[in-house]
């Protein structure tokens, strides 16, 4: 399969790479290359790779700014989204757009799953939610992801690395930190996404919405008191509450998985394990927490 990614070069993307490696052929042309503001550069470079699928893992997702921004998130998020879609509709590829549990207005304990009508909350998750909107509506063939929390080895390039490693960071110079532990999600591995991204395109079953994300769920707290634990690291961790000042966020944005089986894919990993195999690999894991990988 040959796959163009947009947005290639930051977190998501750099483990994509590594998942494609002697299976599938990935083309990734830098934001400098092509912005996916710019529709007709999309639409050149699409013409000219002809891939069988399209990725769009492009996004302006720093929450705080794209409130102060709204018209360049909506830019990227929206309309870069279906420049992107309408494109590889023209070509005949499949189109898969990346996007967030931050559609949701994380009211629902319960979670959500794949149906439930986007509320998003606050301006990224609008931009997320109109994304998804005008990519379903620009290519017959859409296939939309939403997934949560990642982290991966590259760390995002819009945010600016990742939460696992920004913990560590701060515990290895002694830093008091308190992290909020009234927001429940999935973290997900970002290998793990890009593996099952694979998986579901190699399918040729995808259409419409897919939740991607580990299995399980905790607070930000709860993750970061795990990831202390599985590296055998001593901090100074506390529990706080969300702040009014702070931009919203959900409180409860659990992704419900209900539809990968019915694509073939095998049941996601839980959360820990996920996080476990990211330490390991980054030669970050507790000896005591180590048995041996299957
Ligand atoms: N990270 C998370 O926790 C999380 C959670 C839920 C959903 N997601 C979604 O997952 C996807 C991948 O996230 P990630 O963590 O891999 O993000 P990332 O590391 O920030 O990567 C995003 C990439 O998009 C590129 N980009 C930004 N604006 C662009 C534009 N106008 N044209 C072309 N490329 C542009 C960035 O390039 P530069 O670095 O050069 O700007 C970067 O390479 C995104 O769609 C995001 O919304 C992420």
């Amino acid at each position: 399969m040959r796959l163009l990614v947009f947005g290639g070069w930051g977190q998501l993307g750099a483990d994509l790479v590594l998942a494609c490696e002697g299976r599938h052929q990935l083309v990734r042309p830098h934001r400098s290359e092509v912005d996916v503001t710019d529709a007709v550069a999309v639409q050149r470079v699409v013409r000219e790779q002809r891939p069988d699928a399209v990725l769009n893992a492009a996004a302006f997702h720093k929450v705080e700014a794209c409130e102060a921004e709204p018209g360049a998130a909506f830019a990227v998020n929206a309309v870069g989204a279906h420049n992107v879609a309408r494109a590889a509709a023209a070509e005949g590829s499949v189109c898969v757009f990346v996007s967030t549990d931050y559609v949701f207005d994380g009211m629902n304990d319960d979670g959500y799953v794949e149906s439930h009508p986007p509320r998003p909350i606050n301006v990224y998750g609008v931009t997320k939610a109109a994304g998804e909107r005008l990519v379903e509506v620009a290519s017959p063939r859409a296939v939309v992801v939403r997934t949560s929390g990642l982290f991966g080895h590259a760390g995002s390039s819009g945010k600016g690395g990742n939460f696992i490693e920004t913990m560590l960071g701060m515990a290895s110079r002694d830093e008091p930190i308190s992290v909020v532990d009234d927001r429940r999600f999935s973290p997900t591995s970002a290998s793990d996404l890009a593996e099952r991204l694979l998986q579901l395109l190699e399918s040729g079953r995808a259409a419409g919405i897919y939740h991607l994300a580990n299995a399980g769920s905790c607070s930000w707290f709860e993750l970061a008191r795990t990831t202390f634990e599985l590296a055998g690291v001593q901090a100074r961790l506390t529990p706080r509450a969300s702040r009014p000042d702070e931009v919203p966020r959900p409180t409860s944005s659990v992704l419900r998985d209900t539809r990968s089986e019915g694509a073939g894919l095998p049941p996601a990993r839980p959360w820990r394990e996920a996080l476990e195999r990211y330490l390991r690999e980054r030669n970050r894991l507790d000896d005591r927490m180590k048995v041996p990988l299957e």
